[in-house]
């Protein structure tokens, strides 16, 4: 195979990899009361854009094919009779811009602030290029921290907190919510709601370097049960690791604390996700690969294959030492 062929070959695995082959491309259909409006706003723009680039394409084909002999003396000099058209297409054009904006002012005034008191408030904090999500909650044993995958309860809305811990990143979950940057030392605020339970792709929208294509996140919408039932297991710190598995904890300890935080144990890195429940997330390094006990082995062998210039080095393991870190992660649920 030479050219294209073998490059898409090469390019094969790492596409096949990916968790969801086309994540974005709902975003024509609002799913939640603060994407409605926009998404609205988009058909109606694209309408009308569409229909003025017809109509002149119209005018224009009209004017070419006219023939010379049918224009009349007087338009050739430029008098008032060639001059109306140019005022009734300034006069259309005026009036239609000015009702798009009143429209868009409406839009966007109806989409700043919910109608009801947020149920909840969750604060996301983008990193190259990655995603933490903080709980607060007014009982601190109750405030936990979790990466790339923000869970609400269906029906409600939830306020988001913005912030960036290094570049401008921005915030976007298509069929929720409009975009809002992520802007260093400052706090940006955006609010999300989901009208049916399911789960919504997220995607860093601001070119931030390298790995910005591979910046997603996901909203998992649930239940009121079923997000109560998360809550209160993601605020749970991990009890001591029995014997079987001490092994690879201790080989955590030593290799991966620096960064990663493991509530419950000595492991309180804060430059990375935070692993304590991490087999309870769909998709890992914000959406790179599925989570799976094998994924998890190459990503730490490969990390700066699979996600080139990520803050996280490929990792060199020996056979004995991938099966117990592997046996220890596997216990993080
Ligand atoms: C120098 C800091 C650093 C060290 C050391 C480190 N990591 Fe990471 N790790 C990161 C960063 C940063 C990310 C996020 C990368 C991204 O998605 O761009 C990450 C991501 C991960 C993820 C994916 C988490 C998720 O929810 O998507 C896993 C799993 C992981 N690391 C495991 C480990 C293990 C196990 C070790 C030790 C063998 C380790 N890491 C060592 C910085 C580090």
């Amino acid at each position: 195979m030479r050219g294209w062929p073998a490059c898409l070959a090469a390019l094969g695995p790492r596409f096949a990899r990916a968790a969801d082959p086309a994540p974005l491309d709902y975003f024509l259909h609002a799913a939640g009361p603060a994407a409605a409006p926009t998404m609205h706003l988009g058909w109606v723009m694209t309408a009308i854009a569409s229909g003025v680039t017809m109509l002149i394409a119209v005018l224009l084909a009209a004017a070419i094919l006219r023939k010379r002999s049918t224009v009349r003396p007087h338009e050739l000099h430029g008098d008032h009779g060639g001059l109306m058209w140019i005022y009734i297409g300034t006069g259309v054009s005026s009036v239609a811009l000015f009702a798009i904006l009143v429209y868009v002012l409406g839009t966007l005034e109806s989409v700043a602030a919910p109608s009801r008191t947020p149920a909840l408030t969750v604060t996301v904090t983008a990193y190259d290029w990655w995603w933490k999500i903080e709980y607060d909650d007014d009982d601190h044993t109750h405030h936990f921290v979790t990466a790339n995958e923000i869970h609400i309860p269906v029906g409600a809305p939830v306020k988001v907190l913005l912030q960036s811990a290094d570049v401008i990143h921005a915030f976007w979950v298509p069929q929720l919510a409009g975009k809002t940057q992520t802007i260093p030392g400052q706090v940006n605020e955006q609010w999300i709601e989901a009208d049916h339970e399911g789960v919504y792709r997220g995607q860093c929208s601001q070119f931030c370097g390298a790995q910005h294509a591979h910046m997603a996140f996901e909203v998992v919408a649930q239940n009121a049960n079923d997000f109560a039932a998360w809550r209160a297991q993601q605020a749970q710190a991990q009890p001591p690791a029995n014997g079987n598995v001490a092994a690879g904890q201790h080989l955590f300890h030593d290799r991966c604390a620096g960064c990663h935080t493991i509530r419950g144990t000595d492991a309180v890195g804060m430059q990375a996700p935070d692993l304590t429940h991490l087999n309870s997330r769909r998709l890992l390094a914000a959406g790179a690969m599925t989570n799976t006990p094998a994924h998890q082995l190459d990503w730490i062998a490969r990390a700066q294959q699979i996600k080139p210039d990520s803050l996280m080095p490929s990792i060199a393991l020996s056979v004995p030492e991938a099966a117990s870190l592997s046996a220890y992660l596997s216990t993080l649920r």
